[in-house]
């Protein structure tokens, strides 16, 4: 309620000011990036490489790391203290959002079509953080296939991040009004990595464990919803495996702004399902 009056009183002042269309854009778009909970560019960056998943999958020093697996293939995730001095900002963003490098290269295993839609304050923030790593350790190989990974190549359930970014990058989660954007903002840029563009989970493959549909959240406390952000542990103190490990790794360094607005986006939408 006080909200609300507030928001009016908001844009009753604007109005007053007579310019309709950007008093607009002046109380939304200011909304629709990460909160700001450090000052300086690098801190904020370094924030998002922990939420975004950067440093859990590149390691938390940027360098890379080893993700072969026997059987399937040999696969680094890319130095990025190393690759940042080779590209400008524009052709990094670039890289991150497309799935691919400017020689036209392809990226495998680089969850682009998550990152499309970045403010280019967020992301700009990202590469600033990347920058101030001293450039140091090993360019790791690129990509080699072995028989299971060619194998689901050859059946299409196994594509290159530009061919990800072609099917999803313009997909975003479901709608819940203009109150619900950061939090639909966030979500979009991390938790669909697993939990699906909307939201309703599933099985990546048979071997794998689903997946649950996110508005299973709307039978969450807010108190049991922040818990298992900060600290991996869900609602019925459960350790659930990879969720309880990515909570862990990344979301206890969301705001508690954000933890707020996830919750309240995903009650609403799990309400207007009932
Ligand atoms: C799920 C794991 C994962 C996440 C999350 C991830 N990356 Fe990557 N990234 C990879 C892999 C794997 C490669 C190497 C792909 C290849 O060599 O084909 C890569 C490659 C890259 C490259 C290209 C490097 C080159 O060789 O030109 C950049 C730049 C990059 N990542 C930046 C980022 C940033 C910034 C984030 C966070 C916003 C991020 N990555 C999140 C797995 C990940
Ligand atoms: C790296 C993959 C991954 C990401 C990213 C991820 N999740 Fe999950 N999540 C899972 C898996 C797997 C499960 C099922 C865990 C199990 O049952 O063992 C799960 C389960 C859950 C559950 C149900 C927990 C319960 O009560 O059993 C919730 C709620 C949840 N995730 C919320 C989120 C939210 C919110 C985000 C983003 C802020 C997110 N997840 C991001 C993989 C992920």
């Amino acid at each position: 309620m006080r909200l609300a009056t507030l928001a009016l009183a908001f844009a009753a002042f604007l109005t007053a000011c007579g310019d309709e269309d950007s008093s607009e854009k002046t109380l939304t778009e200011p909304l629709i990036q990460f909160q700001r909970a450090a000052a300086g560019q690098v801190a904020h960056g370094e924030r998002l490489s922990r939420v975004l998943g950067c440093s859990g999958c590149h390691g938390t020093d940027l360098q890379g790391e080893n993700w072969s697996e026997p059987g399937f293939g040999t696969l680094w995730t890319a130095n990025l203290t190393r690759v940042a001095p080779k590209y400008n900002d524009e052709q990094l963003a670039q890289i991150i959002t497309s799935g691919a490098r400017p020689d036209g290269s392809q990226l495998w295993e680089m969850p682009s079509h998550l990152f499309t839609d970045l403010a280019p304050d967020d992301m700009s923030a990202l590469i600033a953080y990347i920058r101030s790593m001293v450039p140091v350790g090993k360019v790791h190989p690129g990509p080699k296939w072995e028989e299971g990974a060619r194998r689901e190549i050859a059946a299409g359930t196994f594509k290159p991040s530009s061919a990800m970014v072609e099917e999803e990058g313009k997909l975003w989660p479901p709608d819940a009004g203009e109150k619900h954007n950061l939090a639909r903002y966030v979500i979009r840029a991390t938790c669909a990595e697993c939990h699906g563009m909307n939201l309703e989970g599933g099985q990546p493959n048979l071997s794998a464990i689903p997946r649950p549909d996110l508005r299973i959240v709307a039978a969450y406390e807010p108190s049991q919803f922040e818990k298992l952000m900060k600290t991996g542990i869900a609602a019925g103190d459960r350790e659930v495996g990879l969720m309880s490990e990515v909570a862990r790794g990344r979301y206890s360094h969301l705001t508690d702004g954000e933890i707020k607005a996830i919750y309240a986006y995903l009650q609403a939408l799990g309400t207007t399902l009932q």
